[in-house]
């Protein structure tokens, strides 16, 4: 996809998956550019669970003010049960999805075409209107389910973006690293990150 100017509304979905830093370097990374007008933003009940696990939050409320320290007026907060979210809709003008990170257990979902809750329906309303949906899969090892269920879903037309940081750029912390994961899956889409790493060939 080519750089874009004005990309109007993404969503980001965060599903039960570990790797909520991931998530919140997302979060911080769509809210400071520009080009991202609003961010539709969902967290799966299992998500939840995985902030508390692992960054010590606790409930929904205010959830986008957790996780980055403060307030952000682009971000809208649906809950996973609000099948009537605008983005539920294929004609509501959205520009793509984001699932960082993505459970087992939502790929299943999606890949099979569920639409059982907001994050599952999103999804399925990207692929059938052929807008981008990114799926950062997290498990490991893999077993043969989640292995055929990423090939359906990429058959279906999503990318599947693995949550695995690069080594070769030097990450000195996990927030570094996180960062230059988001800035991978953004550039994706077309939404190069100013100071994102480059791998530079001795050729260059
Ligand atoms: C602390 C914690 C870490 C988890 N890590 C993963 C993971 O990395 N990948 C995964 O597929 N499921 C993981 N799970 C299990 C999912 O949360 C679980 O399968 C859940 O049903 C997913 O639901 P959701 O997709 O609606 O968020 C984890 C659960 C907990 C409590």
């Amino acid at each position: 996809m080519k750089s874009m100017n004005d990309v109007g509304n993404l969503t980001l979905a965060v599903t039960g998956a570990s790797g909520s830093i991931y998530a919140v370097a997302m979060l911080r990374a769509l809210v400071g550019d520009k080009r991202v007008r609003r961010i539709h933003f969902v967290a799966s009940e299992n998500a939840l669970r995985v902030f508390a696990e692992e960054l010590g939050l606790s409930g929904r409320n205010d959830l986008p003010t957790k996780l980055l320290g403060s307030p952000s007026d682009k971000i809208c907060l649906h809950p996973e049960s609000d099948i009537g979210a605008g983005i539920a809709s294929g004609s509501y003008p959205s520009r793509g999805m984001i699932v960082l990170p993505c459970s087992m257990g939502t790929l299943g979902a999606i890949a099979n075409g569920l639409a059982a809750n907001l994050i599952q329906r999103a999804a399925d309303v990207c692929l059938k209107e052929q807008r981008p949906l990114i799926l950062c899969v997290r498990e490991t090892p893999f077993n043969r389910i989640h292995l055929r269920n990423m090939q359906l879903a990429a058959e279906a037309g999503a990318t599947i973006f693995p949550v695995i940081p690069t080594l070769y750029n030097r990450p000195q912390t996990t927030t570094e690293m996180a960062k230059q994961f988001v800035d991978r899956v953004l550039a994706h889409l077309g939404l190069e990150q100013p100071g994102a790493y480059q791998w530079k060939a001795e050729e260059d």
